[in-house]
């Protein structure tokens, strides 16, 4: 198997490449003064099963444009098969029309890659588990869940809990979805932590503005039996950080101790990292599925790696 990697996370990239005892295979973009791409591959491919690995967020058009065309010089060159890693799939938000007249761009982006005769595709947590319906090719769909899972259960985690119990480590703990859409996240999250009760906060978005606001709670707890619980938000990105900052400041008006977030896809969009760190969020852990560049690092950040589960499926 030959990996290759886009620019937009190599270091993830580097990452599988070395838990799979490999070496990043050679490419070269090149950028031309009209900004035109051009991506050369410096090794045979022919007869070989391939792999890409390309996050498509930000600047997420030119890094699809990029996977396009490495998923092109492969196809051209003779390669067996293209499994292309897309750990973040950009316009994964779009995926139906919300307005009348509105593109569906995540399914634009779907119809680009197919048209190109990409073998599989491998994502991580998408936002509806329908997208992988939208794909006429395999997607496998894999989750990050786990990972926060193992690390909520940990010690490391738990470092303020007055115990070194593992069984002391979930009590008075809760999960929370911040939004509505967030529920079957919530509820698979829950099982895996022994049926830690959730409960979730309402976000309103206005559509026209795309400006949100958290005020209330729905699900199966009870506000009335928040006052010193440990609040551990789940979703899915972040990406202005109003969302979970939004819903972390509800949850401790309403008396939780802590809040903690967990979050696969580090978007990080604007000043997201400043306001994370003024928010009452007390810990903010994602995975590297989106690279994280050295200046949107703040102090309650912490991030798993994806590296492990990645390389474990391409084995199979
Ligand atoms: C929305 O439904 C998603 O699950 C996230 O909650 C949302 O995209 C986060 O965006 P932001 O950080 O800008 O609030």
């Amino acid at each position: 198997m030959k990996l290759f990697s886009g620019s937009s996370n190599k270091p993830l990239a580097e990452k599988v490449a070395e838990i799979l005892n490999t070496k990043l295979s050679p490419i070269e973009t090149m950028i031309f003064p009209d900004g035109e791409r051009r991506v050369k591959l410096n090794t045979d491919v022919v007869e070989e099963d391939t792999v890409v690995i390309q996050s498509t967020n930000t600047p997420v058009d030119q890094n699809y444009i990029e996977l396009f065309f490495i998923i092109d010089a492969l196809k051209r060159s003779g390669a067996k098969s293209v499994t292309a890693v897309i750990p973040y799939l950009g316009y994964q938000r779009q995926d139906h029309v919300f307005r009348d007249g509105e593109v569906v761009s995540l399914e634009v982006m779907i119809r680009f890659l197919e048209s190109l005769n990409v073998d599989n595709i491998i994502a991580l947590d998408l936002h509806s588990i329908k997208i992988p319906e939208l794909f006429n090719i395999p997607v496998t769909h894999l989750s990050g869940l786990p990972l926060f899972a193992q690390r909520i259960k940990s010690k490391a985690f738990n470092v303020l809990v007055d115990s070194d119990d593992p069984k002391d480590f979930l009590k008075d703990t809760i999960l929370v979805s911040p939004d509505m859409g967030g529920l079957r996240r919530i509820e698979q999250m829950s099982e895996m932590l022994h049926a830690m009760p959730w409960i979730a906060t309402v976000k309103d978005r206005d559509l026209r503005t795309g400006d949100i606001t958290i005020k209330q709670f729905d699900g199966p707890l009870n506000p009335s039996e928040l006052p010193g619980k440990r609040a551990l938000i789940v979703d899915d990105m972040i990406s202005s950080g109003n969302t979970v900052i939004q819903s972390a400041q509800l949850l401790k008006d309403n008396g939780v101790v802590s809040c903690d977030v967990f979050v696969t896809h580090a978007i990080f969009s604007e000043d997201a990292p400043e306001l994370l760190q003024d928010s009452s969020i007390d810990r903010v852990y994602v995975t590297d599925s989106v690279f994280i560049p050295e200046e949107k690092f703040f102090p309650k950040l912490h991030v798993l790696s994806i590296a492990e589960m990645v390389a474990k499926e391409l084995q199979k």
